[in-house]
């Protein structure tokens, strides 16, 4: 049974094997999470982003995390939608971020991963919205990846993702 836990703060700072970061297009880095991650990883993510990319919105793929601290080992680029309204399957783009990164963290044998709020800055996604795609998303997914924390940078996002989850449990 895969735990999912939302956690508040920097998601440069935590503990896992995977971070997720919300990406554009080109994989080589940007502003909001993107900017904090390049920053903490070092020239190096960008160089090998723009080895493997460009990627697709709902896509997701992976390089090391070079100067982060262990454990992470990995980066997982995932470009979110860029909210128009919710009339352009921006809905079926984010889940689709979540579940890629999950199969990108199954390939890499990652136990455990921590996801930014995708799309929810820069991208405009309502948070709320976003919060409930991501967990529907993630429980019902099929995953080897053991703890999965959804990490809120503000105390809004916290609440979105906390509320989400409480209304998931049923
Ligand atoms: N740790 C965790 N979450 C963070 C951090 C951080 N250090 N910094 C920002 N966030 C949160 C934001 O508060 C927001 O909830 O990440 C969420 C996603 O916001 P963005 O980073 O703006 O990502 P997104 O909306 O998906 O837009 C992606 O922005 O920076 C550019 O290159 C990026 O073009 C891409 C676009």
């Amino acid at each position: 049974m895969t735990r999912i836990e939302v956690v508040p703060g920097d998601i440069t700072g935590v503990r896992v094997d995977a971070i997720v970061t919300a990406a554009n297009e080109s994989l080589m880095g940007g502003g909001g999470v993107d900017g904090a991650i390049h920053r903490a990883a070092g020239p190096r993510l960008a160089e090998a982003g723009a080895l493997i990319g460009p990627c697709a919105p709902g896509g997701a793929l992976a390089t090391p995390a070079f100067d982060l601290n262990p454990p992470v080992r990995h980066v997982i680029h995932t470009v979110g939608p860029v909210w128009e309204g919710g009339d352009r399957d921006e809905v079926a783009v984010l889940a689709s971020c979540y579940r890629r990164c999950l199969e990108v963290a199954d390939g890499l044998g990652a136990r455990t991963i921590a996801f930014p709020a995708i799309g929810t800055g820069v991208y405009g996604f309502p948070g709320d919205e976003a919060a409930r795609v991501a967990v529907a998303t993630l429980r019902g997914a099929t995953t080897s990846v053991e703890r999965i924390l959804l990490v809120a940078f503000d105390e809004e996002t916290a609440g979105h993702l906390a509320r989400a989850t409480a209304e998931n449990d049923g």
